[in-house]
Parts: C-alpha cells; sequence; structure tokens
C-alpha cells in the first residue's frame, strides 16, 4: 500500500501564501469589476467542500445520480476502455472531490489487477484527506499520489513526474464551469500536456428539461444557497473582510438557448464591504456571478474534442440520456501540438 497524500502536491506554507495572495487578487479584480463575479473555484474550503458533499447527495442534484448510473452499471465497458492494451498507466483525475463515482472504476481496475496508479488532484486540502482516508480503507493495496492545487499546475507536475500512459478523469460535469471560449483552451492545454495513446475520460452534463436543470439548483432544502453564500463567508474568514452573507441572496438562472446555467448572489439593499483596505459598492438589485454550469448536447462534445485534437472513441450514458462521460484520445497521427487559442 502507498497512499502518499502528502507528496508534492499538498503545500508547503510559502505556497499557501501565494495561494492566499491569489484568492486576494482574484476577489478584488471580480469585485471591482462589472458586473461583478467571482471564480467558482473558491467555494471549495472545508466548509464549501463539506456542503458540496451534501449537494451531491440531494434528490433536486440529478448529475451525481447519472453519472453514478455510468460509474455503476458500466464500469466493465469504462475499465476495458482505459486499461486498453494492459500496459501499465497513471489514472489522474483533476478535480477528483471525494471520489465516490471514480471509486467505481478503481474497484474494478483493482478487480483486474491493472497495473495503475491513482493521482487525485483537487484545490481543496480538506477533501483529499476525505478522499485519502476512505481509499485507504476500501482500497487498500491501491498505490495513491494527492496533488493539491490547481488542475494545469497539478497535471504538469503530475506529468513531469511519470512516463507512464496517461489517463485523465474529470468528471462531475465540472468543464461546465468554464466558460465556452476557456473550456476550449483547457482542452487544447489538455492535449498539449498529453502524447500519443493518452485518454481522457470527461463528464458532460446534456440540455434537458429547463425546470430539472433549474431545481438542480435552487434545492427545496436550501443546501445549495448556503454553498453559495459560504463563497463570502470564506472572503470574510480569509480576507478580514466584513460581508454580512445576510443581505444578500442565492439566485440560478438557466437559459436554455445557451445552455447557461448561472448562479448569482443578489445584494439585498444598498451597502458597502471593506475588503483589505478596498471598498467594494453594492447597488440594491445588484448581483455577483459566482457560477457557470454549462450545460450542452453530444454534436457540442464532439466539436470540443476534434477542435482541441482529440478523437472521440466512446460516449456513454446513463439511462435517462441526461449525462455523457466521453472518452477521447489524441488524435492518431497528431504530430502537432495545438496551441491554446
Ligand atoms: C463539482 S465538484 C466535483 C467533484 C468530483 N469530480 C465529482 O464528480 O464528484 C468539483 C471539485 O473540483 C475541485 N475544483 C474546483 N475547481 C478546481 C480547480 N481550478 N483546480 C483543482 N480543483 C478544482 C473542487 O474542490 C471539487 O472537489
Amino acid at each position: 500500500m502507498n497512499v502518499d497524500m502528502n507528496g508534492i502536491g499538498r503545500i508547503a506554507s510559502e505556497v499557501r501564501k501565494t495561494t492566499l495572495l491569489r484568492f486576494k487578487k482574484d476577489v478584488l479584480d471580480g469585485l471591482l469589476a462589472y458586473p461583478k463575479q467571482l471564480p467558482s473555484k473558491y467555494f471549495y474550503d472545508k466548509k464549501g467542500s463539506a456542503l458540496f458533499r451534501e449537494i451531491m447527495a440531494l434528490p433536486e442534484y440529478y448529475l451525481t445520480d447519472c453519472e453514478l448510473d455510468i460509474f455503476r452499471n458500466r464500469a466493465g465497458e469504462l475499465s476495458s476502455f482505459v486499461m486498453m492494451d494492459d500496459t501499465p498507466f497513471d489514472l489522474i483525475e483533476l478535480g477528483a472531490g471525494d471520489g465516490l463515482k471514480s471509486k467505481y472504476l478503481l474497484r474494478e481496475l483493482y478487480r483486474k489487477s491493472a497495473k495503475c496508479i491513482y493521482m487525485p488532484i483537487d484545490i481543496s486540502g480538506s477533501v483529499l484527506d476525505v478522499l485519502g482516508s476512505s481509499l485507504q480503507r476500501e482500497l487498500p493495496e491501491l498505490e495513491v499520489q494527492g496533488f493539491e492545487g490547481e488542475y494545469m499546475e497539478m497535471l504538469a507536475e503530475a506529468c513531469s513526474r511519470s512516463n507512464r500512459r496517461k489517463v485523465v478523469l474529470f468528471l462531475g460535469a465540472n468543464i461546465g464551469n468554464m466558460e465556452p471560449h476557456e473550456c476550449r483552451d483547457f482542452c487544447c492545454q489538455l492535449q498539449n500536456l498529453l502524447s500519443p495513446g493518452d485518454m481522457v475520460l470527461i463528464g458532460f452534463d446534456l440540455k434537458k428539461n429547463p425546470q430539472q436543470i433549474l431545481r438542480a439548483y435552487n434545492d427545496a432544502s436550501g443546501v445549495t444557497s448556503k454553498f453559495n453564500l459560504n463563497l463570502l463567508e470564506r472572503i470574510n474568514r480569509e480576507l478580514f473582510a466584513n460581508f454580512v452573507p445576510e443581505q444578500f441572496e442565492h439566485y440560478p438562472m438557466y437559459d436554455p438557448i445557451s445552455g447557461a446555467c448561472r448562479s448569482f448572489l443578489v445584494s439585498k439593499r444598498e451597502q458597502q464591504v471593506d475588503i483589505d483596505g478596498h471598498t467594494i459598492r453594492f447597488g440594491k438589485g445588484e448581483v455577483i456571478c459566482t457560477e457557470l454550469s454549462q450545460k450542452c448536447d453530444t454534436a457540442e462534445i464532439r466539436q470540443l474534442a476534434a477542435y482541441s485534437g482529440f478523437e472521440t472513441i466512446g460516449m456513454l450514458t446513463d439511462s435517462e440520456a441526461w449525462f455523457v462521460d466521453a472518452i477521447w484520445k489524441i488524435r492518431p497521427g497528431e504530430q502537432f501540438k495545438v496551441e491554446a487559442r
């Protein structure tokens, strides 16, 4: 057994300082812009990660059930794709969270004696701790190297330390948190970091009844609202700001034409907030955009793969056909490296 969740990715105090500075810069840039916005990656401090795990268990949050359906019932197929010719490989998961779904694949790979090392990457150290302890209990023979940090930085780090074939998992429709142009750049960067023979397995949430989608981001018990407001509490905790979260409310909106589902925080009154010597003013009804959860159709997924130099070799859907896990591999004969555009 080798569960190394304190490897190169588990950052030391100097890196923590840089992370805090980056957080402060992103918060100030976002709140001084118009319209105001905050990057959704900052939801996931310890409290936010715990709230997200509650969201995954909500009846309205169909995304988890759909992807679980694929991983539970089609783990055999998934494992055949990723094991390919039975060569050893590294299974690198971007934004692994608590690994709820990936563990079905990991168990199947273990059952088939696949030669793989599991490398979960997550910006949230607390969720990596949860994942590390559960893997130690449930799959004690699995070799694990955890990386705490951002997707691309940690992926580059993981790739620089590995000379084996790579399979990258990116589940939970996390890719939908990127604006369409960022998403295309991200896939091009991914292609740049990988080599012929490497694979990617990405979860996408498909367009469906708009009411169904909106309910997933506006649950009756109010957990999603708490999750959204925790971002303001985190800014208070870490940047010594003075948001009064009760003076903001959660507001999700879905546009079925573009497929963009956005979450906002709405200022209930005119107010001002101090963050590190800067005063941020809010009008009554003014919004902060805190998250995009982009929905798409299967043609758009194939186009994205082709644009970024991948070939689609599999599209696995759940029984409702609400969610897709697409399997991509570097296009054969792809000699050139695609530049991020
Ligand atoms: C929506 S959750 C999904 C978790 C898991 N993939 C799943 O499907 O259950 C997003 C996860 O990605 C992590 N995350 C978000 N933005 C990130 C970033 N820029 N770099 C690394 N991890 C990130 C969060 O901490 C969280 O664990």
